[in-house]
């Protein structure tokens, strides 16, 4: 017994002295990872093309606010996390951050005085970022951003998740090594290994977080890595295995979905609206080719195709059965194909292929497919609205049926989408499409 008080005494001491250091010794930022000259000056507009590649203002942004003032809401497991005024404003923004403020923020997430900043800024992947992209982005920050004198909302999280020192414990856990390290001797795959894993930040929803939250696997060795994750109750689908889009899809497929939000099998919703919208329809055509190539090669496929080819679910008996079902437009088949040959036919066909580059196909689509319903559900509702981009300009969109349909109608059309053709996955019930319903009211 006395062994045990000593044990329990001793790890209490142990305790104190831990929480001691995480409060007490100084935070340390992170040094550059190449040193440049203090002189050193960005290419005319690479600052700006940088902030787009990395998606700053999306997050920064409130719907219709100011550009980078800040007060988006984005929501945590733990409640609403605000994001805060980046403007050069010195009262309410960063305009009093030092170049070495500037880059704790991206690789430490930490500000100025030590305060730690959720992860829902994403420094575990800005951690990654060249120092000569750090300075690019601190130079546009200054000079070429309007302040904006408000105030963003400040973050309230219930406890104990508003001490965020104890997000400091989490970084010892969280955080890899700062800077890119190359893995390839080939310059193509090595940039867009760089633009996914740093800049583009795909991992922060496309793979999977592990028990303490933080984003699993490192690199394409790690069969994690990329492997799909959930963002706002959304499946971010997989990027990396057999089953995932990149290895699906031809090299032509894969660029235009990212440059133009939809290709001949699918098309953009929810949260990737906004990539596509905001930053990567902005990618130059040397940068789309690496990330691209990089995608494909990390699926065990070259960098381009060798002959253009179109291979994705279609032509199985399963297809033709839903297919033969729908055009005979019998008057007593279920409901579930009778909802969609009276709301979704028009656009998806019978044959739940769509259009090429107009309307997605529903056929093989991960959106419809994917574990969690959530997504499909929510377009349905609410509709989905494809960005409009240089390469493709025109707006399209999908309507909304909420309206139109009750909770058991949507829940039997979403189960026979989800079932029809070659798409094998869960049925769905009237209660999730009610959450569902309840939720996104609520935005
Ligand atoms: C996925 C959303 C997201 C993206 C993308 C993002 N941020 Fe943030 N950022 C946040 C959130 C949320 C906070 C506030 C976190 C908190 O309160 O702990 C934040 C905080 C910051 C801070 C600290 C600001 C302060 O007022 O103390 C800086 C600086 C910053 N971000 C810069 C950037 C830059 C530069 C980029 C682009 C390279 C960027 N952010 C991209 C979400 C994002
Ligand atoms: C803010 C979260 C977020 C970020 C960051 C993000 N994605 Fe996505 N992505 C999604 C979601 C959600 C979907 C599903 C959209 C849909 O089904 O319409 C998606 C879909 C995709 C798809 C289509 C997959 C399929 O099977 O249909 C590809 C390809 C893709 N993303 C690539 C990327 C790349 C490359 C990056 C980084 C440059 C990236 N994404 C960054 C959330 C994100
Ligand atoms: C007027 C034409 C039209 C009709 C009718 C229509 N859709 Fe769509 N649908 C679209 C367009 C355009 C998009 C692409 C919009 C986007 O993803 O932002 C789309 C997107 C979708 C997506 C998302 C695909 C993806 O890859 O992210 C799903 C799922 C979908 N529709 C299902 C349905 C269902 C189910 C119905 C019937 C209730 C339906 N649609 C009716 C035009 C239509």
């Amino acid at each position: 017994m006395k062994t045990f008080i000593k044990i329990v005494a001793a790890l209490a001491v142990l305790g104190v002295v831990a929480l001691g250091l995480i409060i007490f010794v100084p935070v340390s930022k992170t040094a550059p990872v190449a040193l440049l000259s203090t002189d050193y000056q960005a290419p005319e507009g690479h600052g700006k093309y940088v902030m787009r590649l990395a998606d700053c203002k999306a997050c920064h942004t409130a719907k219709d606010g100011k550009p980078f003032a800040g007060g988006r809401p984005i929501e945590s497991p733990f409640g609403t996390i605000w994001s805060t005024n980046i403007t050069p404003d010195p009262e309410n923004g960063i305009g009093n951050y030092s170049l070495d403020d500037f880059r704790a923020a991206l690789y430490d997430g930490v500000e100025p005085d030590g305060t730690h900043l959720y992860p829902a800024m994403p420094y575990e992947n800005y951690r990654k970022i060249s120092e000569e992209d750090v300075r690019a982005l601190y130079d546009f920050f200054m000079h070429d951003v309007t302040p904006v004198a408000e105030k963003a909302p400040e973050t309230d999280l219930s406890f104990p998740f508003n001490q965020r020192w104890g997000i400091r414990l989490w970084d010892w856990l969280a955080l890899g090594d700062a800077g890119h390290k190359s893995l390839y001797d080939d310059a193509v795959l090595d940039r867009g290994a760089y633009l996914v894993d740093s800049l583009g930040h795909c991992a922060a929803c496309h793979s999977p977080r592990n028990a303490i939250f933080a984003q699993e696997g490192n690199t394409a060795k790690d069969s994690t890595y990329l492997s799909g994750g959930v963002i706002g109750g959304w499946s971010a689908p997989s990027l990396h295995g057999a089953n995932s889009a990149p290895a699906k899809w031809t090299a032509k497929d894969l660029a235009d979905y990212l440059s133009t939000g939809r290709n001949s099998h699918s098309a953009v919703a929810g949260e990737m609206t906004q990539v596509v919208g905001e930053s990567l329809q902005h990618a130059t055509d040397e940068d789309l080719h690496a990330i691209v190539s990089y995608l494909r090669h990390i699926n065990g496929k070259p960098k381009t195709d060798a002959v253009a080819q179109k291979d994705v679910g279609d032509g199985t008996n399963a297809a033709n059965a839903t297919t033969t079902l729908l055009a005979s437009a019998d008057p007593s088949m279920p409901l579930g194909p009778r909802l969609y040959l009276d709301n979704c036919n028009a656009c998806h066909f019978v044959n739940g292929k769509g259009a090429d580059g107009v309307f997605p196909e529903i056929d093989g689509n991960s959106l419809v497919t994917a574990d969690t319903s959530a997504g499909l559900i929510d377009v349905i509702l609410n509709g989905a609205v494809l960005p409009s981009t240089e390469k493709r300009p025109a707006r399209l969109a999908m309507p909304d049926f909420g309206h139109r349909l009750s909770d058991e109608e949507v829940a039997e059309l979403a189960t026979f989408v989800r079932q029809g053709w070659s798409n094998k996955a869960t049925p769905v019930t009237a209660a999730e499409v009610a959450d569902i319903r309840q939720k996104t009211a609520q935005k």
